[in-house]
């Protein structure tokens, strides 16, 4: 047994509390238990903070991280003590059809247990005390260690900077991912991101790199239209004080735009999404909505206009593919990681990076260990 420091959700609405964990230090056969180097604090992470989702506690919190291999598997062939790796929240069986079939974000497996917050068995991993404690989407990275299905623990180039390489655990893939392997958007394509959040400026960096000619951002908050500009967005919408598919419509002759997404994760504005594409266009969800939420969508337009309205879960990725691509293209100073992180603080400065982010406050607030 080792000793495990997280940060644990003990309620909705109520702050994490910072306990001493135990952990197995033998992993199972087809798992790796990691040092955490690096965690991002993502809105997913705040959705279950509130309420927004039912969660179970106790759980640690936490799925952008980034460590060090701490101990291996006896069937884990692809992986060695000191590797750096970006863990994934989806962790794939490789067998299912949604696996064979390239789609490892649609594991049949990992709906049917990461997704719970438990591992493939079935069982939680941590313990605190007598009791049993659940890692969010089997990651749990607001912890020292984590214990990971091994295809969950993605191999890194090891000169890359932990702290950067963790954000490419969700943010950064979930946004490049919506743009390149989702939507599959072509240059010259005209796009709209809702939310300049740590999601929604990635969604930015995918469009820019895709080759967008024109690429809108919408916000509530100048400072985030500002940053948006920073990543690649031509023109701004402040959607607090315009009609955003008008505001939409305007700067683009009258037509709307070829591919809209949403990364907030609000009725009003991925209904504003589908409004603010041109006949045959597509709008891509990708903000998460809290449990319950519908939208209002005329189906007439869908089959008159043939709009298309399609969801993205974690950028459509194949995560042993995707992360060290995008790794690649941050060293190669194609994609900017480094003005992502907009803070670092130990693991005890967890409840106020969740109340800088309800603040709108940052892009990726980062726990280093
Ligand atoms: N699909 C996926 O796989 C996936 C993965 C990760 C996160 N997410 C979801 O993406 C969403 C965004 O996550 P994030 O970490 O970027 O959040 P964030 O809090 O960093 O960013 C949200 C942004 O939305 C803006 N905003 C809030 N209300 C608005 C409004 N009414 N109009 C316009 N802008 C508004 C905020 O100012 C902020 O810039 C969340 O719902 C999260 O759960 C989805
Ligand atoms: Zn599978
Ligand atoms: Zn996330």
């Amino acid at each position: 047994m080792i000793d495990v420091k997280a940060a644990v959700f003990v309620g909705p609405n109520e702050p994490l509390e910072i306990r001493d964990l135990t952990i197995s230090d033998e992993p199972g056969p087809n798992e790796v238990l990691v040092q955490m180097a690096a965690s991002g604090v993502c809105h997913s992470d705040l959705h279950a903070l509130d309420g927004d989702w039912e969660t179970p506690a106790p759980l640690v919190l936490g799925h952008e991280g980034a460590g060090e291999v701490l101990a291996i598997g006896s069937e884990v062939t692809d992986l060695a003590v000191g590797d750096h790796v970006i863990l994934s929240w989806t962790p794939s069986c490789q067998k299912c059809e949604f696996c064979v079939s390239g789609n490892p974000v649609l594991c049949q497996l990992a709906n049917e247990t990461a997704y719970q917050h438990v591992f493939f068995d079935g069982k939680p991993r941590l313990r605190d005390g007598d009791e049993d404690v659940k890692s969010f989407l089997a990651v749990g990275s607001f912890g020292s260690h984590a214990m990971v299905p091994a295809s969950a623990a993605i191999k890194i180039r090891r000169d890359a900077p932990l702290a950067q390489a963790a954000l490419v655990g969700c943010a950064v893939t979930t946004g490049i991912g919506a743009v390149i392997n989702t939507a599959k958007v072509e240059p010259g394509s005209t796009v709209l991101v809702v939310g300049c959040g740590g999601v929604g400026l990635n969604v930015v960096q995918g469009a820019r790199l895709a080759g967008a000619k024109q690429i809108i951002v919408a916000d509530v908050s100048e400072e985030k239209l500002e940053l948006g500009r920073k990543f690649g967005a031509t023109h701004t919408v402040n959607s607090r004080e315009r009609d955003l598919a008008e505001a939409v419509r305007e700067l683009t002759d009258g037509r709307g735009v070829d591919y809209a997404f949403e990364a907030i994760g609000l009725p009003f504005t991925i209904e504003a999404c589908y409004e603010a594409v041109r006949r045959g266009g597509t709008a891509v969800v990708v903000g998460q909505v809290a449990d319950g939420v519908k939208i209002s969508i005329d189906p007439f337009v869908m089959s008159d206009q043939e709009k298309k309205l399609i969801g993205s879960n974690y950028g459509s990725s194949r995560q042993s593919i995707d992360f060290p691509k995008i790794l690649d293209l941050y060293m190669e100073g194609l994609v900017d990681l480094d003005s992502m992180v907009t803070g670092r603080i130990p693991l005890e400065g967890v409840n106020e990076a969740f109340e800088g982010m309800r603040k709108g406050q940052g892009i990726r607030t980062v726990i280093e260990y």
